[in-house]
């Protein structure tokens, strides 16, 4: 087996946590039993590119439980968990000698250029083979396959002299040293994918835009934008990584501090929350009147980053839009305050900006912590800002990212969009698709046990008052939760 991991002897310890998370995760244990013997995925060559951590493992043994075979990339440099990775590797039933799990191609700290070949590794298979599936999280396996496709067509990839950055620059080399190799090798892979299911806010926006441009040349299913997916996650799932992240990393105390969220949706709502519950004075900033209007009327003080940056302690950004922290608003901040991105890309924060500031000094203290230290101006001492790793997400890179049961929701939904595309393929021609609602309300009943949660039943009088169905689905697809 092909694979590449930090250090398979700490296999053993992923086990154990696989086994603690299992746990944890009824969804996925559940879509165990229930398609274990029926093997739905039979056939399944599933690219995996998705935080390979703990809780992705006990996904990737879904998977496999279900029939699939799967090969797995990080989505994120820094997120990779290497006990996770490790134990993927061996497998329930390998050893350290002799693995028999899933090839992962996944390290904590890898450089950019790793980070690509990391994914190719995952799109092409032994034996002259491909993926047929895509399970994408942020859209870079996708984008991979659409650039190399666009690339193929025209005979030439585009020129790396021209790339706007350092990560552009190295998929343009991607693409030229794929395309002297072969002329067709991502048309193949395209031809090949029946699909694609989407992890991420950032990663579906991607997909839409290829959908309207009509570029888009695989269906996909937007599993963010299942109820159980982005209002738990993106919610509940950054309430508890978010302080987790910041303890790990600086172990500052919150309580009292002027903390500022950029960005009030899913993921501001729950580090918004997160940070008040340790004690911090939230601050919130938001381009949008509606999150501004709830962010007010949830009892946060909604302004501009400007407004607030001589007092603002902690500033996080999550907005999944780029440009948010300026180099000079970071030159602006308090001394010492602490600077990170819980959105999708490393682009929130200006970190080229940062990096080429004259005269910028950076320390690192640990990893994925650094201290940046601007020269003095006009007289004035040197001021320092801590910056979270480099400005990728923080959760999954100063802590270990959303904690098994609520991923187990998100990943209920992945493994469901996945049957979905796999098993009705001719259901889904070329497009975003949302999972049905019946799904969505199937997969939060999945985890209502192991709460202790006793539902109401529905009285048939009551349900046709109502006008549903006493077994659902509950409400319209407009309704907003
Ligand atoms: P969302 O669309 O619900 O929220 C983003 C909010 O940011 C919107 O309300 C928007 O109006 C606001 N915004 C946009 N530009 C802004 C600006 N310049 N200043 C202030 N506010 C601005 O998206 P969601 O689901 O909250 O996701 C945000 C990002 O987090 C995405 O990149 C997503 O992929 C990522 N994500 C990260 C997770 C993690 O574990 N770190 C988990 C889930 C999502």
């Amino acid at each position: 087996m092909d694979f590449k991991v930090a250090d398979l002897s700490l296999a053993d310890y992923g086990r154990t946590e696989i086994q603690l998370a299992e746990h944890e995760m009824p969804g996925l244990m559940a879509m165990r039993e229930r398609y274990g013997d029926a093997k739905p995925l039979a056939g399944a060559r599933i690219a995996g590119s998705l935080h390979m951590t703990i809780q992705t493992a006990v996904l990737i043994e879904t998977l496999v439980a279900l029939g699939a075979e799967v090969r797995w990339a990080s989505c994120n440099i820094f997120s990779t968990q290497d006990h996770a990775a490790a134990a993927v590797v061996v497998g329930p039933e390998g050893t350290v000698d002799a693995p028999a799990g899933v090839p992962v191609f996944a390290w904590k700290g890898e450089t950019l250029e790793e980070y690509w070949w990391c994914t190719q590794q995952i799109l092409d298979w032994p034996g002259d083979t491909f993926a047929n599936m895509i399970l994408d999280d942020g859209g870079d396996a996708t984008l991979l396959v659409h650039l190399g496709v666009e690339a193929e067509k025209k005979g030439q990839a585009p020129d790396p002299a021209t790339a706007t950055s350092t990560e552009q620059r190295i998929i343009f080399e991607v693409l030229q040293e794929s395309l002297k190799v072969s002329g067709n090798r991502f048309t193949d892979i395209a031809n090949e994918v029946k699909g694609v299911t989407e992890e991420t806010t950032t990663g579906v926006l991607r997909l839409y835009d290829m959908m309207r441009e009509g570029s888009l040349l695989f269906p996909a299913i937007n599993v963010n934008d299942s109820v159980t997916k982005s209002k738990f996650d993106n919610k509940y799932g950054c309430r508890h990584s978010l302080v987790d992240g910041i303890n790990r990393a600086t172990d500052v105390l919150i309580g009292g501090k002027v903390a500022v969220v950029c960005g009030y949706g899913d993921v501001g709502k729950g580090s918004a929350e997160s940070l008040r519950g340790q004690g911090a004075r939230v601050i919130v900033t938001e381009i949008d009147p509606i999150c501004a209007l709830q962010a007010a009327m949830d009892g946060y003080q909604v302004t501009t980053l400007d407004d607030v940056l001589d007092v603002a302690d902690i500033v996080i950004t999550a907005t999944g839009n780029k440009d948010v922290v300026s180099v000079d608003q970071m030159r602006r901040m308090k001394h010492n305050a602490i600077l990170g991105n819980i959105g999708h890309f490393d682009n929130e924060i200006d970190m080229a900006g940062l990096e080429s500031y004259p005269g910028v000094v950076r320390k690192n203290v640990k990893p994925q912590v650094d201290v940046w230290t601007f020269p003095g101006e006009d007289g004035a001492e040197p001021k320092s800002i801590i910056v979270l790793s480099e400005g990728r997400l923080m959760n999954l890179g100063n802590a270990t990212g959303h904690p098994s049961f609520v991923m187990s929701n998100s990943f209920t939904n992945q493994v469901l969009a996945q049957i979905e595309i796999f098993t009705k393929t001719e259901e889904y021609p070329v497009g975003v698709y949302v999972l049905p609602k019946h799904l969505d309300e199937e997969v939060a009943r999945l985890h209502l046990a192991s709460l202790g949660v006793k539902l109401t039943t529905l009285s048939d009088d009551q349900a046709s008052y109502l006008g549903v169905d006493v077994a659902g689905p509950y409400k319209s697809e407009q309704y907003r939760y």
